[in-house]
């Protein structure tokens, strides 16, 4: 089985989200959290930033340790030493350099010629080279950048010394095949490498592409991708670890790759990494979202009760939920009132749990679910009611 590389990007990325900047000891956290949870790399920060995001990456880089440090890097002598200084207590320390390549990034922000671009990438490369374990260079925007121009500019990157080729797809505008093929183009400029290079991708997730993206690029060969925790980053986010992660887990039998994330830490670190920034995850959001395991529909609850696999492709507890969830409604069924009536500790049957459905629907009109307090307040008077009627009762002459 294909081993793909998590490079989390949470910290960096994911602290580009507006609103999600995070402490210095939350960072510290989330970095621990990711370690446990059995990410390769983290990106840090981006210690150019602020002196107090170079020393957040440096206690970073000192305290958590069993993973590659990584921190961000412009293409300038200033940017790559605000990153060495700051990965110095790492035990292995990657820099990641990027420079914009593409026609609307060279003429319009940084305002040089392709050829001044490609002079950056090596005299950056070379640079940080003097200063980490391994480079990984960005060409960023590189969805809509040239792709003979593209070509080039990983070469020079590779010649400079840099083996991990991130490839961005920095506005989220690629399209799945195309995103494969742009991944292939470049894996054939260096083909003189000899698979010395590896790699990488980084999605965002404008069309909601990021995570199809990806898998895309893994597909072509791609070695390792760049998620955030609950897929936050800069505006509709970066792909989402949980999402890739789980993708290549319930399907190695279609990618034939897999990563080293403990997927029962899952729920854990994304609960944490929403509550120190703030940013909710949505109800309906793919494994850690609330919704997640929940079953409202009497249909589905009917089949998870008999058997969870007819409407679940990953079990709660493999992504670290305790339980699934089975949500009375409305559209509930009797099966699905049963089963959480047991789980509360009322288990009813017969004439008890015919007059608790019936409550139970009673009540479904007046609230959209029905809550630990009305389920057991049913329950009571679905017995008080069946204790007074007993059904087995012969009709009165
Ligand atoms: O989206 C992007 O291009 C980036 C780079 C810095 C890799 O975040
Ligand atoms: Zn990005």
């Amino acid at each position: 089985m294909r081993q793909i590389e998590i490079f989390d990007t949470t910290l960096r990325d994911g602290e580009q989200a507006p609103g999600a900047a995070l402490t210095a000891a939350a960072k510290l956290e989330v970095a621990r959290a990711l370690a446990e949870l059995g990410v390769d790399v983290i990106e840090a920060g981006f210690p150019a930033a602020s002196d107090g995001e170079a020393a957040a990456v440096r206690k970073i880089a000192q305290d958590v340790t069993g993973v590659t440090m990584a921190a961000l890097a412009r293409a300038n002598d200033a940017d790559v030493d605000a990153a060495a200084k700051a990965l110095a207590p790492a035990q292995r320390k990657r820099i990641h350099v990027f420079i914009g390549t593409s026609d609307i990034h060279l003429e319009r922000k940084l305002r040089i010629t392709p050829h001044e671009c490609l002079l950056r990438v090596e005299r950056a490369v070379r640079r940080a080279m003097e200063h980490a374990d391994e480079i990984e260079f960005s060409a960023e925007d590189a969805t809509r950048t040239d792709i003979h121009f593209l070509g080039t500019v990983y070469q020079v990157a590779a010649a400079a010394g840099a083996r991990i080729m991130n490839v961005p797809d920095t506005v989220g505008y690629a399209q799945p095949d195309e995103f494969a093929r742009t991944v292939l183009a470049i894996r054939g400029a260096l083909t003189a490498y000899n698979g010395g290079i590896r790699v990488s991708v980084h999605c965002h997730n404008d069309l909601g592409l990021a995570v199809a993206n990806t898998l895309a690029a893994i597909e072509v060969g791609a070695s390792q991708a760049h998620v955030t925790m609950n897929g936050i980053g800069e505006r509709g986010g970066n792909a989402s670890l949980e999402e890739t992660v789980m993708a290549l887990r319930c399907r190695a039998d279609w990618y034939g790759a897999d990563t080293r994330v403990h997927t029962e830490r899952i729920v854990p670190t994304s609960r944490l990494v929403s509550e120190r920034t703030g940013i909710p995850v949505q109800p309906n959001k793919a494994v850690v979202g609330a919704n997640a395991f929940a079953h409202a529909s009497g249909i589905h609850q009917d089949g998870v009760i008999k058997d969870p696999r007819t409407y679940e492709i990953m079990t709660p507890q493999s992504v670290g939920w305790e339980a699934r969830r089975i949500v009375v409604s409305k559209l509930s069924g009797r099966a699905g009132l049963a089963a959480r009536l047991a789980e509360l500790g009322v288990p009813l049957h017969g004439e008890e749990l015919d007059n608790a459905y019936r409550l139970a629907m009673r009540r479904a009109d007046e609230v959209h679910e029905l809550d630990e307090r009305d389920l057991i307040t049913i329950a009571a008077e679905a017995r008080r009611k069946a204790v007074l009627a007993p059904a087995t009762l012969p009709a009165a002459s």
